[in-house]
């Protein structure tokens, strides 16, 4: 059976790619292939993730390449090499133009820490999102996985999970519950549920 050919964009832990990897591992993903991992950080942990699961991987740094245009430039040209169908982002942490999404249309998602539309876009990232979702008061937060289009966080919703705010969480308490109950599941539903459809439709 065909299998779309994926690359997981990254930046940091890489806790979320860990997820994917083990969901191709047990079958939960099963209408896709991992095939490159790319970061643009060098000391991101999850190239070490990647490299434990003989993934090829490879770091593209905007500071190397000197323009937004050079940095999407070259990793367009990493995708094309992997010959990628599927791209996902994970912790990946730079936004991308509108000129890079809409050469991927609908083959792009993402996975935000809230229920979007809360807590959502620029500046919205990691940590800075459970804290806004604490002062703000919120009881209810979770994780949304979403197309990407030229909107930060605008794209189309493929699935949502939510979960309880406790009255003595911290930033960092509610991110690995987050990660744990909401992100780690929906990311590898969503990647098998758009990579079947993608398969199909070859
Ligand atoms: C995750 O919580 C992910 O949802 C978030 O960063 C973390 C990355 O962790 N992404 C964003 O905030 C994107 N706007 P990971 O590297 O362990 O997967």
């Amino acid at each position: 059976m065909k299998k779309a050919r994926i690359a997981i964009m990254v930046s940091g832990g890489g806790t979320n790619l860990q997820a994917l990897i083990d969901a191709e591992q047990n079958g939960i993903i099963s209408s896709g292939k991992i095939c490159l991992v790319i970061s643009n950080n060098a000391g991101a942990f999850a190239l070490e993730r990647a490299k434990n699961a003989s993934i090829d991987t490879a770091v593209v740094l905007k500071s190397d390449l000197g323009s937004q245009e050079a940095f999407e430039g070259r990793i367009k040209e990493y995708l094309t090499e992997y010959q990628i169908d599927f791209i996902v982002l994970a912790g990946f942490m730079s936004i991308l133009s509108e000129s890079f999404t809409r050469e991927y249309p609908r083959r792009i998602i993402n996975v935000h820490p809230s229920l979007i539309p809360a807590f959502c876009g620029k500046g919205f990232y990691g940590l800075r999102v459970h804290q806004a979702a604490i002062d703000y008061g919120v009881k209810l937060t979770g994780a949304t996985v979403h197309f990407v289009n030229e909107v930060p966080d605008g794209g189309e919703i493929i699935m949502q999970k939510a979960v309880k705010i406790r009255e003595n969480d911290t930033p960092e308490t509610l991110q690995k519950r987050v990660m744990r109950l909401a992100e780690w599941k929906i990311l590898p539903e969503s990647v098998e549920k758009v990579c079947a459809e993608l398969v199909r439709k070859d």
